[in-house]
């Protein structure tokens, strides 16, 4: 039976030629280029080094559980809590119920242990293991160019019939609509934020803490992707911030609303952020915006600002360990909030 232990700092070669096998050339340069940022500057590292559990057999690396720590705000208590991300187990000693060790080791070394956009191999597992199930996790995009409903497979007589219909409502629920509020961009986070995240994590029942060193770390320090911030003052007060940015798909190019944080009960500040954003989007010549939320108050908000619900394919699994909870606390997640922003989703 394999040894499970954490990662040590010569393991790096062994860890990176698994990663290889398992997920492939590219997936494993994007990994080396991001490794150093994920594991060893995130600001809730553990002083004996990255949460990563190996499983090993003799000199060898058979399988890794890698972790992102965070705190966690479960109804108005912080504690430690992981998402599960890097996950392998070498194609041949796949399913003889080493990735189960693997899972349970993480899972009884932190206070929650979280999972976000799943692969399907890791999903049974974790459906196997009944872990509760509260995803996906709403997915939701606003039209901004006709191009924006293209669909897949579909001719270009049909595509183009599709636009020439939906135009007219296209234009509607894109037009430009007023801010009201300071919006200004940002490329740091003071400790304005850290204050602004204490008042608000109260009226969340589940939300990662948000405050200015995670900020930083997330979304100013990641080596993979570059990020623009906007925020919201109020009475020289923090009120809000989006964080998006604009890419490049297989359809068209896109705007991707990562993460913000505004009080749940502020909906002229989160509709202001949301209509920066749209401004941004369309000098970006973007052909939609897309967001994910899981708050129910946020997702109106969504609705409001002309973003309608596709389908998700963002899973996600959560379970609270530091806490006892009743059943009920995962059936009941409209005021969770969790964004394409977790964990390493965006990368
Ligand atoms: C996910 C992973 C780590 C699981 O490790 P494992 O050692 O195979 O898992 P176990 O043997 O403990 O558990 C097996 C269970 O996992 C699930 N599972 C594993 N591989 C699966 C696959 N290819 N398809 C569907 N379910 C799968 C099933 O529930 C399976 O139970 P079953 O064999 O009774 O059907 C491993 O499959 C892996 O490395 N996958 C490729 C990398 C990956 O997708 N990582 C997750 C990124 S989010």
């Amino acid at each position: 039976m394999a040894d499970i232990d954490r990662y040590r700092t010569g393991d790096k070669r062994l860890v990176d030629a698994l990663y290889r096998r398992v997920f492939g050339i590219d997936s494993a340069a994007a990994n080396r280029l991001r490794w150093k940022w994920q594991y060893n500057n995130n600001p809730h590292r553990p002083d004996d080094g990255p949460l990563i559990w190996l499983a090993r057999e003799g000199q060898t690396i058979i399988g890794q559980y890698a972790t992102m720590p965070v705190r966690l705000s479960v109804e108005g208590q912080e504690i430690d809590a992981a998402w599960g991300m890097d996950v392998m187990v070498a194609p041949e000693r796949q399913r003889q119920g080493l990735g189960e060790v693997l899972f349970r080791t993480w899972d009884r070394n932190v206070g929650a242990s979280l999972g976000l956009g799943l692969s399907e191999s890791s999903y049974r597992l974790f459906q196997k293991m009944r872990w509760p199930d509260v995803g996906p996790v709403p997915c939701f995009v606003k039209p901004l160019t006709r191009r924006a409903l293209r669909r897949p497979g579909w001719s270009v007589a049909a595509n183009r019939l599709l636009s020439a219909v939906t135009l007219p409502w296209v234009r509607l629920v894109a037009r430009t609509r007023p801010l009201h509020g300071e919006v200004r961009t940002i490329r740091h986070f003071d400790d304005s934020f850290t204050s602004f995240w204490e008042r608000v994590a109260p009226q969340f029942t589940f939300a990662v803490r948000r405050d200015a060193a995670y900020l930083n770390w997330k979304y100013i320090q990641a080596p993979h992707v570059r990020y623009a911030i906007a925020m919201l003052e109020r009475d020289g007060l923090v009120a809000g911030y989006i964080v998006y940015r604009h890419l490049r798909e297989a359809r068209g190019r896109v705007t991707l609303v990562v993460d913000w944080l505004t009080a749940p009960d502020d909906h002229a500040g989160l509709l202001t952020l949301l209509r920066w954003v749209d401004r941004e989007a369309r000098a970006a010549d973007s052909d939609k915006i897309r967001a994910f939320a899981m708050h129910a108050g946020f997702r109106k908000l969504l609705r409001q600002s002309g973003y309608f619900a596709v389908k998700s394919s963002m899973e996600f699994v959560a379970k609270i360990n530091a806490l006892s909870l009743p059943s009920s606390f995962y059936k009941t997640t409209d005021s969770w909030h969790v964004t394409l922003g977790d964990s390493d989703q965006d990368r």
